[in-house]
């Protein structure tokens, strides 16, 4: 989606179609728009069908066909307005303006209010409605009768008090821009987006952002002892890669890693998974699509602080060459870990690369991102990504940067009765520890690979797709999750010294 940005909104405004954002307070009808369309918004609020409550909206029609179409988009309260909350009703608004035959169309800013600072508007608006416009339709072909139809491709922003900027526009694009792109490498099916292709769509935003790239190859993976990554990848006939991807800009004292789960296919291996909705594994790399998206944004924004993004692909498949229950493997670190179901591979991988990324890179500070457990979506649905962390500042700070990019994160308790549970009977761990608290468990096996490096393991299984009635979020496929949880961390380290 393409954005322009104009301060000044004309009368009668020739446009296909002109969203108006509108608060849920009285004469809350913007004072920028014409006598002629405030007359007809206050029509309808008097009609008691549209008052701006959050998640309303209403079409209208103007007489005079200047716009053809005026969308009101309902806020809330002005005082309540969050980030958040204005994401969803510029991606909602988005959304419909899409469905509409236009290609092109505009939206005028809200004045602002609560939590929101003003000079922000345009990016959070920007951000909201491309997300909300986005579409994965790269293998449909297109309806006799939609051939002569026109796709939204530009939107023009009004902000006629000035409350924003240009500038704050464009940034909100290249965030938007970002998670579209995590969201097709998740949308993407596992026959397109294998561990090779990964790698080149890694090259790819490392060549458009000027970061430095390197891919690790089995061979090479093998030598270096990487025994748990290698066990699993060992199933498949896919070659798997180490992606590294590093961001270093002048005068950045501190280093944060971040780690994705790259299992471009998951059927679970010899503990092969029920052939039920078996499919939904193809979205086992959006820990690893959300650390290229957030590099890419990373690397145009450019807060001073040293990222690493470094991702683990591979598949997990049941080959004759396979992992099998029993086995035991050799990690990076030399802790040796008993394989007792091989559909607990993304802990391995992880493990794996967590180690290599604290011995390589020597972070302040790691946060890797998994689909790594179906009870943490049985624990909290599909609204919240589990947390587990060595560290309760820095577990904050995460907090805090989901907290701002919508990306809702959920500490959950790190106790060592836990540890207990993955305690190996033949070797140092095992992979798995009981049914319950499945999420912990697999957190805490982690926690081994990372010493005493502050580390925060977020747990996407639940977030990363299957998401419903979230306006800016598509209630099919990837939604793109922890792209702007890390790009907000990133730039949270980048403004402190
Ligand atoms: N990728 C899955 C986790 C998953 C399952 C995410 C369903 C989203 C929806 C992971 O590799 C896995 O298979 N985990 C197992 C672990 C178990 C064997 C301890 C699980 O959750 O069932
Ligand atoms: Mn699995
Ligand atoms: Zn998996």
């Amino acid at each position: 989606m393409q954005f322009t940005y104009q301060t000044q909104l004309p009368a009668a405004p020739a446009l296909g179609a002109l969203a108006v954002f509108v608060s849920d307070e009285r004469n809350a009808v913007p004072t920028a728009l014409s006598a002629g369309l405030r007359r007809d918004i206050k029509r309808v609020m008097d009609l008691k069908e549209f008052s701006g409550k959050a998640g309303q909206s209403r079409l209208l029609f103007p007489a005079d066909g200047k716009p053809q179409r005026l969308l009101l988009v309902g806020l809330g309260k002005a005082k309540a307005l969050t980030r958040e909350a204005l994401r969803r009703a510029a991606g909602s608004a988005a959304g419909q303006l899409a469905d509409f035959n236009l290609s092109l169309a505009g939206a005028v800013l809200p004045k602002t209010g609560g939590g929101v600072p003003a000079g922000d508007v345009a990016g959070v608006v920007a951000e909201g409605m491309a997300l909300g416009a986005y579409r994965f339709n790269t293998y449909k072909a297109k309806a006799e009768d939609e051939k002569s139809r026109q796709h939204l491709q530009r939107i023009t922003l009004f902000d006629p008090q000035q409350v924003s900027s240009r500038a704050a526009m464009q940034q909100g694009m290249v965030r938007a821009e970002a998670m579209c792109l995590a969201r097709t490498l998740g949308n993407q099916p596992a026959n397109a987006m294998t561990p090779t292709q990964l790698a080149k769509e890694a090259a790819t935003v490392a060549k458009r952002r000027g970061l430095k790239f390197k891919a690790l190859e089995r061979k090479q993976l093998e030598a270096m002892g990487m025994g748990l990554f290698m066990g699993v990848a060992k199933g498949s006939r896919q070659p798997p890669k180490l992606i590294l991807l590093e961001y270093r800009p002048r005068g950045a004292t501190r280093t944060l890693a971040i780690v994705g789960k790259g299992i471009t296919f998951d059927s679970g291996g010899i503990s092969l998974k029920p052939g039920a909705n078996m499919d939904e594994m193809k979205f086992d790399m959006c820990g690893a699509a959300a650390v290229l998206g957030a590099m890419d944004a990373i690397g145009a924004l450019k807060p001073r602080v040293n990222v690493i993004g470094v991702v683990p692909a591979c598949e997990n498949l049941p080959d004759g060459e396979a992992l099998k229950p029993g086995d035991i493997l050799r990690a990076y670190s030399g802790t040796h870990v008993e394989i007792l179901n091989t559909d607990a591979e993304g802990r391995l991988i992880l493990a794996d690369a967590l180690a290599y990324a604290v011995k390589t890179y020597k972070p302040d500070g790691i946060v890797d991102l998994a689909t790594l457990t179906g009870a943490c979506v049985i624990a909290l649905g599909h609204y919240a990504t589990g947390a587990i962390a060595n560290d309760e500042a820095f577990q904050a700070q995460v907090v805090a940067s989901g907290k701002s990019s919508g990306d809702t994160v959920w500490p959950l308790p790190n106790f060592p009765e836990y540890e207990e549970l993955i305690k190996g009977k033949y070797a140092d761990l095992q992979n798995v520890g009981a049914r319950e608290g499945g999420a912990i468990t697999a957190g805490l096996f982690l926690k081994h690979f990372v010493g005493e490096t502050p580390w925060v393991h977020l747990d996407i299984a639940g977030t990363a797709w299957g998401v419903k009635n979230v306006g800016h979020v598509p209630n099919e496929g990837a939604t793109g999750v922890g792209v702007g949880l890390l790009i907000d961390l990133a730039r949270q380290w980048g403004d402190k010294r």
